[in-house]
């Protein structure tokens, strides 16, 4: 094989000397940077992987890429925490130095056998710059941290007859004493699949399939990315990364998509048979999201607050991306809803609680605020648009507005100096019944924003990189309604 070689695959063992601490030293004064999520130190990080919380502390890995914003030689970086709140860097767990993985270590999911993490991860190769194949490889990390790639790599060998070399993302769980293993794919007429398959020791595998989805996706859906299953409140929950779908009204406005399937997973017979499907993130920057089983058997996701394709403000301190903060799953009528990690109440300095009435204006919650969670209940709505206003200040602001006429909530990021991504619009929406009342959760941090609307039924993930003095929070109503809000500044233990 011949090695395909440019200068974004090589690994951090190759740095030059002090490369990486100079790279740290160019972002460090950053004000984008933020506080309490998980972010590189320096270099682009995407997907979350190998989530566990696993022999008392929580594991999260992730796609990095240490040599600027980019995509490029593709790591697993590795933090830890007891507590989902403080987190520590650990040595990079993922180094693709191997042939098997000669253009990255590609994302992939985890599981705890035998009191070892089981971390499985797909080695990315490339012949050129549009021909690449994978393995599927298996990393396995020990009681004491130790992380060792496993001596037969890679456990699955190239890509199945009939599908291209885009075949990753491995999800491992077990059913009756088998394990399966899931993998995003495309199939040779360049369409978007998830195959299976099957071992009885989580190391020798062998081809099962292709799972019999029956979700309706256009011809033009050309890949599924970073499948997910998992139970919840007794039904078969599938989260996967669709590429290549059509924008629709207040669906799919993104360039790369995310959606959970509920329904019933028959994962012998290769069959997953959807009940509903939806869109899990609203925002402009959300994707390859991954779950997992916390503390109380709770479930548990991160996701990647980023979208591939396009350049971000921050890539010109050489960093880019965030996570987003943990939130705990649930269904609650028939949907997915996603709410807040309850450890997030850690981060909690001093609450300030406030009752107002608005009366066709707007009013100024806080003027100085960066690091914030805010509550804020709008009830006795008489108005038909009414909305609030993060990051504001003379000059910027993010836009949060519903309408109820249109039965509409929009976000919209459009007034910002550093504006970036209107390639793909700058503004995003979701469909929301509109009553008497609204609740919002919001966590700020600095360059993000995830807002949670009613117990979590609408959440936009997105970021914003604001001006310094761009810290306030309005509330704003064309009609009446009465606001009560509490916020709480967070603290930024967050080190990384
Ligand atoms: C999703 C993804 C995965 C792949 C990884 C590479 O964002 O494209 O399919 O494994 O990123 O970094």
């Amino acid at each position: 094989m011949n090695r395909y070689t440019e200068p974004k695959y090589r690994t951090i063992l190759d740095a030059k000397e002090n490369e990486p601490e100079q790279l740290q030293e160019k972002s460090a004064s950053s004000t984008w940077k933020p506080a309490y999520h998980i972010h590189p130190g320096y270099g682009l990080l995407n997907d979350p992987n190998g989530l566990a919380y696993f022999n008392g502390e929580f594991h999260v890995f992730y796609q990095w890429y240490p040599f600027g914003a980019i995509h490029g030689m593709k790591h697993w970086a590795h933090v830890k925490s007891a507590d989902l709140v403080d987190w520590e860097r650990l040595p990079t767990a993922l180094v693709p130095v191997e042939e098997y993985e000669s253009h990255g270590a590609y994302s992939g999911a985890s599981i705890e056998i035998d009191g070892e993490l089981y971390l499985y991860y797909t080695g990315n190769i490339k012949y050129n710059a549009e021909e690449r194949s994978a393995n599927q490889c298996l990393a396995i990390m020990d009681k004491d941290g130790n992380i060792r790639k496993h001596e037969n790599n890679p456990i699955i060998e190239g890509v199945p007859a009939g599908y291209t070399g885009h075949v990753r993302d491995p999800k491992v769980f077990k059913k009756n004493d088998t394990y399966y293993m899931l993998l995003g794919a495309q199939r040779t007429n360049l369409t978007g699949a998830i195959i299976v398959y099957e071992s009885s020791n989580a190391r020798d595998w062998t081809f099962k399939g292709e799972l019999d989805l029956d979700l309706n996706l256009p011809e033009s859906c050309y890949m599924l990315e970073c499948p997910d299953y998992f139970e919840l409140n007794g039904q078969d929950v599938l989260v996967v990364s669709p590429q290549g779908l059509e924008a629709e009204e207040h669906t799919y406005q993104n360039l790369y998509n995310v959606i959970y399937v509920l329904g019933e997973m028959d994962i012998e017979n290769l069959t997953f048979k959807v009940g509903s499907h939806h869109e899990l993130d609203k925002g402009f920057d959300f994707y390859a999201p991954q779950t997992f089983e916390g503390k109380n058997k709770e479930r548990l996701l991160f996701g990647w607050a980023g979208m591939g394709e396009m350049d971000y403000p921050s890539d010109k301190e050489e960093w880019a991306h965030c996570l987003t903060i943990p939130r705990k799953l649930d269904i609650v009528d028939g949907k997915l809803v996603q709410k807040p990690a309850r450890e997030l109440k850690k981060l909690r300095k001093q609450a300030e609680s406030a009752e107002l009435r608005l009366y066709r204006e707007s009013k100024v919650l806080c003027s100085d605020c960066e690091q914030y969670e805010l509550e804020i209940t709008l009830d006795a709505i008489e108005s038909d648009t009414f909305g609030i206003e993060l990051f504001s200040s003379e000059k910027e602001g993010l836009v949060l507005k519903f309408n109820r006429a249109e039965k509409a909530v929009t976000l919209n990021r459009e007034n910002f100096e550093e504006k970036f991504g209107g390639e793909y619009g700058y503004e995003r929406s979701s469909e929301l019944e509109i009553g008497d009342a609204v609740n919002i959760q919001i966590f700020v941090d600095r360059s993000i924003a995830e807002i949670f609307i009613n117990d979590g039924e609408v959440v936009f993930t997105s970021r914003v990189f604001p001006m310094k003095e761009s810290t306030g929070i309005k509330v704003f109503a064309d009609g009446s309604l009465d606001c009560r809000y509490t916020k709480y500044p967070l603290m930024g233990k967050n080190s990384l």
